[in-house]
């Protein structure tokens, strides 16, 4: 069976209650849900995990190699920030997709650059929680086409 890991980065926990005019009313619980669910009729497995904490965010990555197939990642302000967390992705050799809930080139100019996006496979944004489900979509094709 095919394993992903899904990560959120820090202040996703908030969904719902955050900023709902950007991020929409959808839970972080919802996401997950509508995430397993897909995954399941996929055949994979995920691994999911949230964190407000980038060391947490790269040891996980860290110790993933070897031991699952993808990567689907919303590194949330660490996006525009962590040199660790694209480190750690490029040191693991796993596929991995971006997404964001927000489309970050319609908003602030420090959100207009991921340091993420180069070491990723593919890149959703805009779409709220649909961009999880496109994300993951494409990574299992991807994975499937291997
Ligand atoms: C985000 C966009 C980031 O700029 C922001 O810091 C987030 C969420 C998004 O999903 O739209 O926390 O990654």
């Amino acid at each position: 069976m095919k394993k992903i890991l899904v990560i959120h980065g820090p202040n996703l926990d908030l969904l719902g209650k955050r900023e709902p005019a950007i991020y929409g009313k959808v839970t972080l619980k919802e996401i997950n849900s509508a995430l397993t669910k897909l995954a399941r009729k996929r055949k994979a497995a995920l691994k999911i995990f949230q964190s407000n904490h980038e060391g947490e965010i790269v040891d996980l990555i860290g110790k993933s190699k070897g031991k699952i197939q993808g990567l689907l990642i919303n590194p949330a302000a660490y996006t525009h920030t962590s040199v660790a967390i694209r480190d750690a992705i490029a040191a693991c050799g796993i596929i991995a997709i971006e997404v964001h809930l927000s489309n970050i080139y319609s908003r602030e100019e420090f959100r207009q650059k991921s340091l993420i996006s180069p070491v990723a496979k593919g890149v959703i944004m805009g779409f709220g929680m649909k961009s999880y489900l496109l994300g993951l979509e494409a990574l299992l094709d991807l994975i499937d086409a291997k």
